[in-house]
C-alpha cells in the first residue's frame, strides 16, 4: 500500500460505534478499500503488516462464530496481535462490572478494543471511558454497523450498486440490531428500504426511519432487488409476539412461493446464524445461485479489515497529535 494512499483515507472518527453518523461518502470509502482486501484474500500470500505492533482484543459478552472469528482474522491477516477475551473465563464472571473490565484492559494499552454486549448502548458507554479506538460488533438491538457494510459490500458487488434498489427485511426487526444498522446504512446510501414483519415485531419508529412497512409477506416482497431475512432473536424476547414457530414460517418463513413475488434475479440474503424451518425453507438457503449468505461471509473479513485498517490510521495520527 503506498504512503500517497494514506493522505486520501480520511476517515473522521475515532471509534466506529454504528452507521448512524456515517457519511455516504465515508461508507463508499470503507467500501472501496473492502474491495482491496476482498482481492488479497483470494491470493495466495494475505499477510500484510499494516498493523504490526498493534494489539487487538475482541471482548464478546454474547455468543458469536462469523464476526469474533473475522475480526480475529482480520486483525491477523493485517499483521496485528488479536487477543480474544472469552466471558465465560474471565473474572466477568466474578462480578466485575463491564466499566471495570474495560479499565482493566485499557491499562494494557491495547489500540483497538472489539465489543459485543447484549445490552443497547453499553459499547458507546465503555468507548468513553477507553483510551483506544473501539468497534461496536452488535450491542443487544441496537447497532452493528460491520453486519451493515459487509451486506452492503455483497449487495454492490452483485448488484454493481446501492442507491435505487429495493430491499425487503424481513422477520424479527424489533429485536435486531442488523436491521437498524442497515436502515440507516442503505437509507444514506439512496436504497428503498422495506421491512416485512408481524405487527408485533415491528419496532413503533419504523415508519419515522423512511422506510416503508409491511405485515405481508407477499406484497412486500413484490418486485423487491434484495430479501434480507432475519433470525427471531429469542434471547432479547420477553414474551409471546407470534403464536406458533408453524404459523410464523408460514406467514413470514421464506420459502420459493413467496420468493416468486420479488425480481427474478432477486438476491437473498441473511446474516446468519439461520434458524431453517423458521424463517427461511433450507432449500431456499442452500440456493447458491440465488442465495449469497456464504459470499456475505466472505465480505465479512474484508470489510473488518477495511475497518481496523482505516480506526488504526487514525490511531497514528492522534498519536502524531495531529488529528
Ligand atoms: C447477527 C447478530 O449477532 O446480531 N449475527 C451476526 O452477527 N452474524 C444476527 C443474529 O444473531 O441473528
Amino acid at each position: 500500500m503506498s504512503d500517497t494512499a494514506s493522505d486520501v483515507l480520511d476517515f473522521p472518527h475515532r471509534h466506529l460505534l454504528g452507521i448512524e453518523g456515517i457519511s455516504s461518502a465515508e461508507i463508499t470509502l470503507l467500501l472501496d478499500r473492502s474491495e482491496i482486501y476482498v482481492e488479497q484474500n483470494r491470493q495466495a500470500d494475505m499477510k500484510k503488516s499494516i498493523l504490526r505492533g498493534r494489539t487487538i482484543i475482541n471482548l464478546f459478552f454474547e455468543a458469536s462464530t462469523r464476526t469474533r472469528t473475522s475480526f480475529e482474522l482480520a486483525g491477523k491477516r493485517l499483521g496485528g496481535d488479536v487477543i480474544n477475551m472469552s466471558v465465560a473465563t474471565s473474572a466477568i464472571k466474578k462480578g466485575e462490572t463491564l466499566i471495570d473490565t474495560a479499565m482493566t484492559l485499557n491499562a494494557m494499552h491495547p489500540h483497538v478494543l472489539v465489543v459485543r454486549h447484549p445490552d443497547s448502548g453499553a459499547v458507546n458507554l465503555l468507548s468513553e471511558k477507553v483510551n483506544c479506538a473501539v468497534i461496536n460488533a452488535g450491542d443487544g438491538s441496537h447497532e452493528h454497523p460491520t453486519q451493515a457494510l459487509l451486506d452492503a459490500l455483497t449487495i454492490r458487488r452483485r448488484k454493481g450498486r446501492l442507491s435505487g434498489l429495493v430491499v425487503a427485511i424481513c422477520g424479527d426487526i424489533l429485536h435486531s440490531r442488523v436491521a437498524r444498522s442497515n436502515i440507516h446504512l442503505l437509507n444514506t446510501m439512496g436504497a428503498r428500504v422495506r421491512v416485512v414483519a408481524p405487527k408485533t415485531l415491528v419496532p413503533a419508529v419504523a415508519e419515522r426511519l423512511g422506510i416503508e412497512v409491511f405485515h405481508d409477506m407477499n406484497a412486500g416482497l413484490a418486485d423487491c432487488d434484495i430479501v434480507m431475512m432475519l433470525r427471531l432473536q429469542s434471547e432479547r424476547m420477553h414474551g409471546n409476539f407470534f403464536p406458533s414457530i408453524r404459523e410464523y414460517f408460514h406467514f413470514f418463513g421464506l420459502d420459493y412461493e413467496k420468493l416468486g413475488n420479488a425480481k427474478e434475479d432477486a438476491l437473498i440474503m441473511h446474516p446468519g446464524p439461520m434458524n431453517r424451518g423458521v424463517e427461511i425453507d433450507s432449500e431456499v438457503a442452500d440456493d447458491y445461485g440465488r442465495s449469497a449468505i456464504r459470499e456475505q461471509v466472505e465480505m465479512g473479513v474484508a470489510v473488518r479489515m477495511a475497518c481496523l485498517e482505516l480506526l488504526a490510521r487514525n490511531l497514528s495520527k492522534i498519536e502524531l497529535g495531529n488529528l
